[in-house]
């Protein structure tokens, strides 16, 4: 490792104190998630060696059945956060209620939601998974937490991130100017400056999605796979790639890295759910980071962070990425809308 490589600390400390973007305690909780992360991140890679694979018989609020590891995440996370006096209260993907911090704690400014460990399915296959994360400013004057006060629209969050636990553990995060990225080096035990002012290009050849879920969607995402997969011979006339590594977190590191199409769009099984993946833990930090690398979120005609959030664990459409791509499939959604044939 060379000499002049910059820590998360020494980052966040110099975005504190050179451009004044960070406020202590922001910079405090930033680097505590970190180590939590940290923390999760040698209970993956140890994997079965230390028996954390494998599920429990508890299911979330989700009704989704926990995985060990989903469990141990949330309460690294948990553990590391509670007490800095940074938070007034956390909530995430594996908690049905918000975490107010304890009396016996100080008490912050800042409200923290996470998805503890995110691409379960993929845990016990060893391919990579990750923690998602969103940082709110609590309003002034609240005696009480509650979840209302969560129930802000992804466009206030002041930070947000993810950490992917794979091949190598990559910390990737905005404080709202710009995207940078730290990766762990295990022998300094920690996060190292790899990658400053991400930028997502606008043009692209690669979508991710299920595509066993195909038949269920609606006309305007339809339309514009089919039209991927018409390729050369299509409307396109160019060919498209697929990739899907069924973790969120991971799929969209990949847009981040070299661009390309994330979907989880709403579907007719459960027309009452917006969709599969959660607004608040998943959708918003993740539109937050694509925004702030030149790009696009949106469920469908409505950008993802102007959502007015009704609900602490609600869903959404999810379609980001590259902003030609993404400004085709809003325009295809506003069409419909119109009654325009689909
Ligand atoms: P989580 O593990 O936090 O419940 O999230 C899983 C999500 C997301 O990571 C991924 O894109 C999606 O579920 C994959 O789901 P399917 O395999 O059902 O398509
Ligand atoms: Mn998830
Ligand atoms: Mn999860």
């Amino acid at each position: 490792m060379s000499d002049h490589s910059v820590s998360l600390s020494r980052w966040l400390i110099e975005q504190q104190r050179t451009h004044g973007q960070i406020p202590g305690p922001l910079r405090l909780l930033i680097e505590q998630v970190a180590r939590a992360c940290k923390r999760i991140s040698h209970a993956v890679t140890r994997g079965a060696s230390s028996g954390v694979l494998g599920s429990l018989e508890t299911e979330n609020v989700q009704g989704e059945v926990q995985k060990k590891l989903d469990v141990i995440a949330n309460d690294v996370l948990l553990e590391a956060n509670e007490w800095g006096g940074h938070l007034a209260a956390i909530a995430s993907e594996e908690l049905e209620r918000i975490h107010p911090i304890p009396h016996r704690f100080p008490r912050g400014e800042y409200l923290l939601l996470y998805d503890p460990l995110d691409g379960s399915s993929n845990i016990d296959v060893n391919v990579t998974i990750g923690t998602i994360f969103s940082v709110l400013h609590l309003d002034e004057g609240v005696e009480q937490v509650q979840a209302r006060h969560f129930l802000q629209p992804g466009r206030c969050q002041v930070a947000a991130g993810y950490c992917t636990y794979g091949p190598q553990t990559t910390l990737v995060l905005s404080l709202g100017q710009g995207v940078c990225a730290f990766t762990l080096d295990p022998e300094q035990g920690s996060f190292v400056l790899t990658q400053e002012n991400l930028r997502i290009p606008a043009a692209t050849q690669e979508f991710a999605v299920n595509m066993s879920n195909m038949r269920h969607w609606a006309p305007p995402v339809r339309r514009y796979i089919d039209e991927c997969l018409a390729g050369s011979e299509g409307p396109r006339g160019k060919d498209f790639n697929m990739r899907w590594i069924g973790s969120m977190v991971a799929d969209v590191h990949r847009v981040l890295q070299r661009g390309g199409v994330f979907m989880y769009p709403w579907d007719r099984r459960e027309p009452d759910r917006a969709g599969k993946l959660r607004l608040m833990y998943e959708a918003n930090p993740m539109a937050m980071l694509v925004e702030q690398a030149g790009g696009m979120a949106v469920a469908g005609a409505t950008r993802i962070l102007d959502i007015q959030p009704t609900e602490l664990h609600q869903r959404a459409s999810v379609m980001l990425g590259s902003r030609d791509e993404i400004e085709r499939l809003r325009l295809y959604h506003l069409e419909a809308q119109a009654g325009a044939p689909a």
